[in-house]
């Protein structure tokens, strides 16, 4: 029996239509998109309009121009981070960011591009707007931030930085590969300039999906970071300025995007605040199993929290994380989660866990249930019996 609980890294299981729909495009409709005028071609061009318009709707973004497509979520940041930045502007970030942030910004600082700012985060990860307010400079044009954690799921205040941002006339780029499908956005309330985030998380589409939204101030200065065949205005050799095409040059991962339109579907079906409620519901039954096992003495625990999204950090004394991992994958009832640093290196500073290696993380999705979460903990149990 396999209990999955690595739903940070990826959902799984999908829901069946998402299955479906991936078969479907790649069985059916076979076809490239945005390069033909087949039946099949007008077919995915309708289903890619339509999934721009549900990505818009569910984060309450300006227009379903402003949603491009992407490889993954760490593809999607970095159109919008090295689109967006100019020689000898400053950028800040916070402790709590993933590599998928950090590294393209120690890239660009160690050409010389750009100097940059990490605000510290406290030990459970969020970070405190009154230390953005103080690091802004004159040359500070982006702030770049997680809406939660990816290793103890702490959400941002993000609607207290966005105005901070927006008060100094600076973009505001969010990484909500954490939140995007699980807990309500609005892009509008957040002051958020730009959207990043993987489909294949919380959105439930398959691998090889991400998304990057663009708000009507970033839409006219996000550059193309690679450029290539869009199947539009072929006679020119310059990028095409309209959007999407500036940012998805290339062929479209079609399938991918076809199972991303039927997980999106899911979740607009299931609602936001009910699989937000259901999180929460999974939170709370964490905490509960968790005091009935008594498992503090032997683990030190950070997650999990009531307004946290579903992602809970363990430390133990007696087992190195990776051992954990490997343990529980081969019990009778495996149990899956993802030891190390989870590309939060600085987050793990923060929590005094960097010189362990980091820890040992479970997370859960939409399609977890309670019995998942007693399974899992019987069998933590069963270790420091
Ligand atoms: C907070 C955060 N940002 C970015 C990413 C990168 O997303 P992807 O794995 O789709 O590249 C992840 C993935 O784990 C993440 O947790």
């Amino acid at each position: 029996m396999r209990i999955y609980l690595d739903n940070a890294a990826t959902t799984w299981p999908k829901p069946e239509s998402v299955y479906q729909a991936v078969d479907r495009a790649q069985r059916e409709w076979g076809v490239a998109a945005g390069r033909g005028a087949s039946q099949e071609a007008l077919s995915i061009q309708r289903m890619l309009l339509e999934l721009r318009q549900l990505i818009a709707q569910l984060i309450n973004g300006h227009s379903p121009a402003g949603v491009t497509f992407h490889a993954h979520g760490t593809a999607a940041l970095n159109t919008a981070i090295h689109g967006l930045i100019r020689q000898g502007q400053h950028v800040i970030c916070t402790a709590a960011e993933h590599n998928s942030v950090l590294r393209p910004l120690e890239t660009l600082a160690a050409d010389n591009m750009i100097e940059w700012t990490i605000l510290p985060s406290d030990q459970t990860g969020r970070v405190d707007p009154i230390a953005l307010r103080k690091a802004w400079r004159t040359n500070t044009s982006l702030f770049v931030c997680n809406h939660a954690s990816n290793v103890t799921g702490v959400v941002q205040d993000v609607a207290a930085l966005g105005a901070i941002v927006r008060e100094r006339n600076g973009l505001f780029l969010l990484d909500a590969a954490q939140t995007l499908g699980h807990l309500p956005i609005d892009v509008a309330a957040m002051q958020c300039d730009l959207l990043a985030g993987p489909g294949h998380k919380g959105l439930l589409g398959p691998l090889g999906t991400g998304v990057l939204y663009l708000s009507e101030r970033a839409m006219p200065v996000v550059r193309s970071t690679i450029q290539g065949g869009t199947g539009s205005k072929s006679e020119s050799l310059q990028q095409p300025w309209e959007l999407p095409d500036r940012l998805e040059p290339g062929n479209l991962n079609v399938p991918g995007l076809a199972g991303l339109h039927a997980g999106v579907d899911w979740i607009m079906q299931h609602t936001i605040p009910q699989l937000q409620q259901h999180q929460q519901a999974l939170n709370s039954a964490w905490q509960e199993l968790w005091q009935q096992a008594e498992l503090a003495e032997h683990l030190r625990s950070w997650g999990a929290d009531s307004n946290g999204v579903g992602v809970v950090s363990l430390l133990s004394n007696e087992y190195d994380s990776h051992e954990l991992a490997t343990i529980l994958d081969q019990l009778p009832v495996r149990v899956q989660g993802r030891a190390g640093l989870h590309c939060a290196p600085l987050m793990h500073q923060a929590l005094g866990t960097a010189q362990q290696g980091g820890t040992f993380r479970l997370s859960w999705g939409p399609l977890t249930q309670r019995q998942d979460l007693e399974l899992a903990i019987a069998q933590l149990a069963s270790l420091f019996r």
